[in-house]
């Protein structure tokens, strides 16, 4: 049977007439003259049945016809169970099927994962050496330099840098698919941490005519958090802060103290994310702008990741946003029990 077809008694069972003639019950040449009476009978608009059709005619008496109804349909229901259960069959074999298309996909996934994160680890090693004779190169220990050679190696180092936060991120972020973050939680001192991430955002934001303005409560106790990876999510947030804000806007790191939490928040004047899109920008190789690779740089796994950290700490996100406004992303997370 194929797929398509609908199950109707005539595709499981003989139509009555047929059946009739087959217990000799009725002629062939009956069974045409009842099918006549009955096209009569429809263009009288009288329809009847062709079991009353072929009793009107005196071809069978009305206790033989009920007779031969009810074993068709005894016979309907056993060809109904029977399809049933073919169906039932046929459900478990796709299932089988999705089952197994479903394993196959997910084994590709960890494919793509280990493929990943293999090709960045052989990316890594050329280029550390690249960067490293480019450094050489910049600090004129092999010979002195001129004006455009300077200018090209300073490209070449900024791309160098940029290569290697790519890499890095994908590594993570294959790691992260992998469900292989791992942390390694310890008491970090929030102002010592966002103090260095803040200094390294500072050259962006002023190029940019931003101010950058960290407001930390004072006496802050240590959070419990990996620092290298905290400082990686805070540095990816400014990032973001400063790319989405016009010149002459501010970025602000903030931490306050809630409870037995600090909530951090980075917050900036800038573009904003329209509400219904608020949810897109957590997901992975997504930019709400399809040019804002070319415009602002990036790949679109930065929060993707961000979110990955923050909830490997057992915290949460939260972002809001208005457009034109400005956004704000913060967590809570919280202190080390060696402060109390
Ligand atoms: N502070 C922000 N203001 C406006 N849009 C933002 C902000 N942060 C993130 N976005 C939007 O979310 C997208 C995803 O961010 P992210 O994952 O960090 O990727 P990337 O920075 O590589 O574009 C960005 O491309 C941008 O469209
Ligand atoms: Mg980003």
């Amino acid at each position: 049977m194929n797929d398509s077809e609908l199950i109707t008694p005539e595709v499981l069972i003989p139509r009555l007439g047929d059946q009739l003639v087959k217990m000799d019950l009725l002629t062939e040449a009956q069974l045409q003259q009842a099918l006549a009476y009955q096209r009569q009978q429809a263009a009288k608009n009288q329809p009847c049945l062709l079991g009353q059709a072929a009793v009107e005619l005196n071809f069978l008496d009305r206790p033989t016809l009920d007779r031969a109804v009810t074993e068709q349909i005894v016979r309907l229901r056993s060809a109904l169970e029977d399809a049933n259960r073919n169906l039932e069959l046929r459900v478990q074999l796709r299932t089988t099927e999705l089952e197994e298309a479903l394993r196959k996909l997910s084994d590709l996934n960890q494919l793509k994962a280990n493929f990943v994160a293999n090709v960045s680890h052989e990316l890594r090693t050329p280029l550390t050496h690249i960067r490293g004779y480019l450094e050489l190169l910049q600090t004129e220990s092999l010979g002195g330099l001129n004006a455009d050679q300077k200018k090209a190696l300073e490209v070449s180092l900024r791309s160098s840098n940029r290569l290697q936060a790519l890499i890095d991120d994908l590594i993570l972020f294959s790691l992260a698919s992998r469900g292989e973050l791992t942390l390694q939680l310890r008491p970090v001192d929030l102002n010592r941490a966002i103090s260095l991430v803040a200094a390294r955002a500072t050259p962006k934001a002023t190029e940019r005519s931003l101010t950058l303005a960290m407001e930390i409560g004072s006496n802050l106790p240590d959070v419990q958090a990996d620092e290298e990876k905290l400082s990686w999510v805070l540095a990816q947030l400014l990032d973001n802060a400063i790319k989405f804000t016009p010149p002459g806007g501010k970025v602000t790191l903030n931490v306050t103290r809630e409870e037995k939490m600090a909530l951090v928040s980075v917050t900036d004047t800038g573009i904003g994310i329209p509400a219904e899109r608020l949810k897109e920008v957590f997901e992975p190789f997504h930019q709400l702008d399809s040019s804002a690779t070319r415009r602002y740089g990036g790949t679109g796994l930065g929060l993707a990741l961000v979110r990955q950290i923050v909830e490997a700490h057992g915290s949460v996100i939260e972002i809001h946003s208005r457009p034109e406004q400005g956004t704000i992303v913060s967590f809570p997370l919280v202190f080390s029990l060696k402060n109390e």
